[in-house]
């Protein structure tokens, strides 16, 4: 190992690492569900529907929490109008509360959550086992998970570490981001996870073919298709959950809901 060198000091050791995977075990066993939001391809939708998923199964008496995996963009916050701080003096780290959904999100524990976070793999992995290893979700009937882009080391290091059941799979009716979430798909099912399902977001209508295709590959089902809406975008850039506000996405959400298991 070299010395002096932060990124190699972020390596974990072997006994550093089973430590660390224990006491991530401990803090996510009182979580019946744990489920993936997930796509290769960045913008298509991932925060959007992680959000408004977690939301509608809440509204449906669930217990809910949203962990924001993604270490290098983590705008899950702003997307809820959250703006308060996880207390990280002492541990274990509580996470956050809106509207009876619980909220953990790296954004929390700085200062200053636009700086940019320039970091190489292994200090985000370090980041994130220390991250899961240390926040106490309490009993939850679903965590929803919100996954960076991309098939290399973020995603990659949530999957490994976070022991998900399964991942939901977002796409839009583009060829591009279908060959994408197909990847996507392809390597959570790679690595033996399973695939609930495709949900199309910004859709234009009627069935796209692209997200047949993906549907197809992935031997999952098209479990719902959210409109493209002016609206999404400025309730959530205000902060707001647009489940809440507007009956018509509650109902598409609460149908994707109620294709989760139990
Ligand atoms: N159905 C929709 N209709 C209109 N705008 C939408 C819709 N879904 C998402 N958006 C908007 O598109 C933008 C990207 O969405 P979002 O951040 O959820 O994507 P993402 O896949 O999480 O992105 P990233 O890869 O950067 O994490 C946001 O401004 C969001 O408000
Ligand atoms: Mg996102």
């Amino acid at each position: 190992m070299e010395r002096g060198n932060p990124e190699a000091q972020a390596h974990p050791s072997f006994g550093g690492v089973l430590r660390h995977q224990a006491a991530i075990r401990e803090k996510l066993s009182k979580i019946r569900n744990k489920i993936g939001v997930y796509s290769a391809k960045g913008g298509v939708g991932k925060t959007t529907v992680a959000v408004n998923l977690a939301f509608a199964l809440q509204r449906n008496g669930y217990r809910v929490g949203l962990l924001d995996a993604d270490i290098d963009c983590p705008n899950l916050p702003m997307f809820l109008g959250l703006e308060g701080r996880m207390q990280s003096e002492t541990l274990p780290l509580k996470p956050l509360e809106k509207d009876g959904v619980k909220v953990a999100s790296t954004a929390m524990l700085v200062d200053d959550a636009k700086s940019p976070i320039i970091w190489r793999g292994p200090l985000i992995a370090k980041m994130l086992y220390d991250f899961l290893g240390s926040t106490d979700w309490g009993e939850l009937d679903y965590l929803i998970v919100d996954l960076p882009p991309g098939t290399s080391d973020s995603p990659l290091t949530v999957m490994q570490v976070a022991n998900l059941d399964g991942f939901i799979i977002v796409t839009t009716p583009q060829r591009i981001a279908g060959v994408n979430s197909m990847r996507a798909g392809l390597m959570a099912k790679r690595l033996s996870a399973h695939v609930f399902g495709v949900v199309e977001n910004m859709s234009q209508g009627g069935p796209s073919p692209s997200t047949e295709e993906v549907s197809k590959a992935l031997g999952a089902e098209i479990m719902g298709r959210v409109p493209a809406d002016r609206r999404m975008a400025d309730l959530s850039d205000s902060g707001k959950v647009p489940v809440l506000e507007l009956a018509e996405m509650a109902k598409v959400f609460d149908d994707i809901a109620g294709k989760l298991p139990k």
